[in-house]
């Protein structure tokens, strides 16, 4: 491993130590693996010295060629969360805890039992199926590939048949679960048994979302693209469009009570007859506003956010600075322009200067 390399894994390890300290809680063993994103090629590294809980570790000795598609999944969840919330107050980014593009850390929102814990437990869970689904369609792994039921049928009189790969999301969601899903039987203490349940029930809702959004492809055939014959397979939609889905359902999300029964039921008394989906998001907490920075938190607060100032909507000043106002500065930016191809053969341009007003909050 190279200087760098190393520099950056002992940051990390640093990290690491810092919030085990700070969220001592049952729930710790769970988020470690996130880190996973921030080593390059975790396969170098080995199962052993990778930020794993110990039922992970051993999943990871087991199948060593899963870690390329679990550090895809972290990635890919982490880049969506803050792909959703980028022009909110919580934008996905804990800076007290994580400094901004090194390590994706999420700090107190993995414990606080708020619906910004249920968002990233459900989209982590949901892009460690995705990113499994994809590498076993691609044919890189042996355990799993194309849905092999859906390889010969169709619909003859619709003019169609089934052919393709189509992707096959069952095994992905079998290995998020077994990756993910930490027992409730091993945590202690009342408030963290049910975060436990909360925990576990966003993993899958996460999950169910990927499952949800599947569609179908076709591709025609027939003379001169008649589409006489169609040939169609199942595709998972993109990430993108999971994450959407995943926000929507993050703010309407349920908060449900913080007793503990043989259910979780919801919060509300008198909604309490109102049946919990699979696919809802669960919280027990209410959010803090985001407004100001809280050390001890790792709330980093809106100061210094860049809003929009005719927006209405969060990306606002108004909202996003929470009524604080915000400065106006000036930006130059230079660029070429009014470019013109001169005969034989380049380009001149001029030199174009713009202003723009930036508004941050104050
Ligand atoms: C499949 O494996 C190849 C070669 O190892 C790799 O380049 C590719 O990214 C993998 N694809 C997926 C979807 O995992
Ligand atoms: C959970 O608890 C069981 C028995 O109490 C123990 O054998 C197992 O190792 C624990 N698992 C984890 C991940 O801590
Ligand atoms: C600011 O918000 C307005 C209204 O929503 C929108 O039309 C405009 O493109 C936004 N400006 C920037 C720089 O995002």
């Amino acid at each position: 491993m190279d200087r760098a390399a190393l520099l950056a894994l002992s940051r990390l390890c640093a990290l690491w130590a810092a919030l085990l300290a700070l969220f001592p809680c049952g729930a710790q063993g769970n988020w470690m693996w996130l880190g996973i994103a921030s080593f390059g090629v975790p396969e170098k590294l080995g199962c052993a010295n990778l930020p794993l809980n110990s039922r992970q570790k051993e999943l990871c000795k087991r199948k060593p060629y899963l870690l390329p598609s679990i550090s895809e999944g972290a990635r890919l969840g982490i880049q969506e969360c803050r792909s959703q919330f980028r022009y909110e107050r919580w934008n996905c980014l804990v800076a007290a805890a994580a400094p901004p593009d090194t390590s994706p850390l999420f700090g107190y929102e993995l414990s606080s039992g708020t619906k910004e814990t249920a968002f990233i437990y459900a989209v982590m869970a949901a892009g460690l199926v995705h990113s499994v689904t994809r590498s076993c369609s691609a044919g890189n792994m042996t355990e799993c590939s194309c849905d092999t039921t859906l390889q010969n049928g169709g619909s003859a009189s619709e003019g169609w048949h089934w052919g393709g790969c189509s992707d096959d999301v069952q095994y992905g969601m079998w290995f998020s679960r077994k990756f993910l899903d930490f027992p409730i039987r091993n945590t202690t203490g009342k408030d963290s048994k049910v975060l436990s349940a909360m925990n576990l029930h966003n993993n899958e809702a996460g999950r169910q979302a990927v499952a949800k959004l599947m569609s179908l492809d076709c591709r025609c055939h027939g003379v001169s693209g008649s589409c006489a014959v169609k040939t169609c397979w199942k595709t998972m939609s993109s990430f993108e469009k999971i994450g959407r889905l995943l926000k929507d359902k993050y703010e309407n999300s349920v908060q449900i009570s913080d007793k503990i029964k043989k259910k979780m039921h919801r919060r509300e008394k008198d909604q309490r007859k109102i049946p919990i989906h699979k696919d809802d998001l669960l919280y027990i907490n209410k959010s803090p506003n985001y407004c100001v920075e809280d050390k001890k938190l790792g709330i980093p607060g809106t100061q210094g956010r860049e809003c929009n100032r005719t927006s209405e909507g969060a990306d606002g000043c108004n909202l996003l600075c929470c009524g604080r106002g915000y400065n106006t500065h000036v930006v130059r930016h230079v660029e070429r322009c009014e470019c013109k191809f001169i005969w034989c053969c380049y380009v001149r341009c001029r030199r174009c200067e713009s202003m723009t007003d930036v508004h941050t909050c104050k």
